[in-house]
């Protein structure tokens, strides 16, 4: 079946959400679902349920769609998104954008969690991603292109809006602490790196390194979507911390960081 078949399939299926119009779409990442909690009047859409949709499988990940009403906006949140090292193609991890895109957004608020490679940084800390590099070794956008979301070339500089990471940083210094800001670069996973392949990616000019984001991002600026971007610094990158790395350690500190990162986005949400 063409993508477009099935993006029209998706979208009669959720035809209760589009009639709401929700303009800003969130991509909540690991450990970080809970904002999904703060949403009234939700509708939620397990994703098995949802037609052509993938199923998520990674603890921490809930693997839901919900809908209603945060800081006085219509959204769509994807609590728990798909993964390249889940097994899932770059078409699929990206379909969720595509159907988001279909429904009306245009602003998506994605989040992740990644390792520092700038070693200013510090476990817990949140960056605004002001752009990305892709180390993934394939493109979402690979394949006939879909005319009607945007064009064959998209072009990528500004990726991640100017004007957003300037209203995250506003809120953020209101909350009464800044946010770093840096490069985000995606790796295929699920190895964590290797010391040398993190001394080579602060030399190509990373700041953090994580295993999604940069595919949706791809997807949702070939629609004309606007971005925002942010980073939890669950841990630092291989060779720059004191223990080996784990996921338990990367839950851990999106847990603790949950709270501070929540209310950033919320207020982000109630002033674009
Ligand atoms: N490397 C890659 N992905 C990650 C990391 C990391 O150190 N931490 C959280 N996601």
């Amino acid at each position: 079946m063409k993508l477009e078949d099935k993006l029209n399939e998706t979208v009669s299926f959720l035809a209760a959400v589009e009639k709401n119009k929700p303009r800003i779409g969130l991509i909540l990442g690991s450990g970080l679902g809970v904002l999904a909690e703060e949403i009234a009047n939700a509708k939620k859409y397990a994703y098995e349920d949802i037609p052509h949709f993938p199923v998520s499988t990674v603890e921490g990940h809930a693997g839901q769609l919900v809908c209603g009403d945060l800081g006085g906006k219509t959204v769509i949140a994807m609590q728990g998104r798909f993964h390249y090292y889940e097994g899932y193609s770059l078409t699929e991890v990206t379909y969720p954008v595509r159907v988001m895109r279909e429904l009306g957004i245009e602003t998506l608020i994605i989040t992740n969690a990644a390792g520092g490679i700038n070693p200013e940084f510090k476990a817990g800390d949140l960056m605004l991603i002001a752009d990305h590099i892709n180390l993934m070794g394939a493109n979402p956008l690979r394949g006939p292109n879909v005319d009607r979301q945007g064009p064959r070339f998209p072009d990528m500089t500004e990726a991640y809006a100017p004007e957003l990471r300037e209203l995250a940083r506003q809120i953020a210094g209101e909350l009464g602490y800044s946010l770093q800001e840096g490069v985000y670069v995606a790796v295929f996973g699920p190895s964590y790196e290797t010391s040398a392949e993190i001394r080579f990616l602060r030399t190509i000019g990373a700041d953090a390194v994580g295993m999604s984001t940069v595919p949706e991002v791809i997807v949702a600026r070939h629609a004309g979507i606007k971005v925002l971007g942010i980073s939890c610094i669950t841990n630092m990158a291989a060779g720059l911390g004191h223990k080996p790395l784990s996921h338990d350690e990367v839950m851990e500190t999106a847990e603790k960081t949950k709270s501070k990162f929540s209310k950033l986005v919320h207020e982000v949400v109630r002033r674009i």
